[in-house]
């Protein structure tokens, strides 16, 4: 026997509450509370005894399956494993469809594969598939969205060819739809139950589900939170349509690490990877301009240069505008007052406008002294130290702080060919009793105190 019941869920944040309200009590947005009809099954006679086991049982060792991307591999920690749920999310336009079709048609080779489309035609995807040079690919290519229809046919197909579906790409959860709800495709609803739904058909068949995910205007995979938590893995693909390069990232991986970075090209041919992303994010320079300024960054166990640019103009406003692109507007706002107190460079009647070349995200705090030294640089219109790299953070007082893994950024510096790298001390591993001498020979400059990029620079006053 089974109760009808209706309940209230926020399409924001997913929150539930039994009354409908404009605002969301929890994340406070507006107009994202939507009606959910609930079936309560009161019937007690489901239950029966579950399985108790121990730690100490016998299990087999994750067996993974590399995908010949091996950017893509890095991200998801050595390759897919089988029965796994990843989700990969982005904007529009990203290049989420193509990075799957070209992963179909590369693994198609070795194992049984389906790509799966509610977004696009079939005439769509095959036209792609032969631009892109795989024309002769012998994936299953569905197009359809009703959720039941799709498992249960994968599952019979299975039954005829006697041998299952080994990879399942679905484009996109948000066109899915289950007829066991009443809702649109789309609503928080469809989206739990085709999310359930597919995970089951993952663990019980034991075959590696890829879906594709839409975000909002501010990046969040479309849905509830909720859709994260059921999956395994989850994957944001990141960078602009502006820039040709293009970021997977690795934010929940219940098999490897996170925050592992992958690095794409988007071309006329598809994706494709770039083994070398520090020289990518790096705009090669004829001479070495103010304003800009080299960051040793770490991204999961990747070292990666970035240039970061930043630019000072005069303004006539009363509050003169600031831009960030790539970085977070706090923190610039936080290293301005720095600037100005601690240092003497008060930018308060003009523009600040700061980038992170190559359309990268940075979130580690360690990138304030390369921001600080870029911004210093373009307000004095002084050109920094040829071939420097620069990290560290910087506190309230002014201090540079030591960040983690330095002699990582340190060797990959100078492995690009870099010859001074300033930051904050920290030990090397290669060369445990050496002197200053010794170390500033390996291109180290210790740094203490932002005031010291007035010697940096050879600020006059
Ligand atoms: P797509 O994979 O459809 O994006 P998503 O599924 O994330 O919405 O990518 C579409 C964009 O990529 C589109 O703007 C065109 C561009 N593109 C290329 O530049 N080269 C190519 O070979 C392909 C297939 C797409
Ligand atoms: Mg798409």
């Amino acid at each position: 026997m089974s109760k009808i019941k209706k309940q209230f869920v926020c399409t924001n944040c997913g929150v539930v509450s039994p009354k409908w309200s404009g605002q969301c009590f929890d994340c406070n947005s507006w107009g994202t509370i939507a009606e959910e009809i609930v079936q309560q099954s009161t019937n007690a006679l489901d239950m029966k005894k579950v399985n108790i086991e121990r730690f100490d049982d016998q299990i087999d060792e994750i067996e993974r399956i590399p995908t010949s991307i091996s950017e893509l591999d890095r991200v998801l920690g050595g390759g897919f494993v089988d029965g796994s749920v990843t989700l990969i999310g982005g904007d529009p336009g990203i290049g989420k469809s193509t990075l799957l079709l070209q992963l179909v048609a590369i693994m198609s080779k070795q194992l049984r594969c389906a790509y799966v489309t509610g977004e696009e035609s079939s005439e769509q995807i095959k036209l792609r598939a032969k631009r892109l040079g795989y024309a002769g690919c012998a994936s299953a290519l569905v197009a359809a969205s009703n959720i039941d229809s799709i498992i249960l046919t994968l599952l019979d197909d299975t039954k005829n060819f006697e041998k299952k579906f080994d990879l399942v790409v679905i484009d996109s959860i948000q066109t899915m739809y289950s007829s066991e709800a009443g809702a649109t495709p789309g609503s928080v609803t469809q989206i739990k139950l085709c999310t359930q739904a597919l995970v089951n058909f993952a663990k019980q068949n034991n075959i590696i589900v890829v879906i594709v995910g839409h975000v909002t205007k501010d990046g969040q995979l479309a849905g509830p939170k909720l859709l994260e938590h059921m999956v395994d893995t989850v994957l944001y693909f990141e960078g602009d349509q502006y820039h040709h390069y293009r970021i997977l990232r690795s934010v929940k991986n219940r098999f490897g690490a996170v925050n592992e970075i992958g690095v794409f090209e988007m071309s006329s041919n598809g994706l494709s990877e770039v083994v070398n992303p520090s020289e990518a994010f790096l705009m090669r320079r004829e001479n070495n301009l103010s304003g800009t300024c080299v960051f040793a960054g770490i991204e999961g166990s990747r070292p990666l240069l970035v240039e970061i640019q930043a630019l000072i103009a005069p303004s006539n406003m009363p509050m003169p505008k600031r831009s960030v692109v790539g970085w977070d507007s706090n923190r610039l706002a936080m290293i301005l007052a720095v600037l100005c107190v601690r240092f003497g460079l008060n930018l308060s009647d003009k523009e600040v406008y700061l980038s992170v070349a190559g359309g990268l995200k940075l979130t580690e705090p360690g990138v304030d002294l390369a921001v600080c030294a870029a911004l210093i640089s373009a307000a004095y219109n002084i050109a920094l130290p040829e071939a420097s790299v620069f990290f560290g953070e910087v506190g309230l007082s002014g201090e540079i702080r030591k960040i983690s893994q330095g002699e990582l950024r340190l060797k990959e510096s100078v492995k690009q060919g870099y010859k001074s790298v300033y930051s904050a001390p920290f030990v090397m591993i290669d060369t445990n009793n050496s002197t200053n001498e010794e170390k500033s020979k390996h291109g180290h400059h210790e740094i203490f105190h932002i005031k010291q990029l007035k010697n940096i620079l050879n600020i006059k006053k």
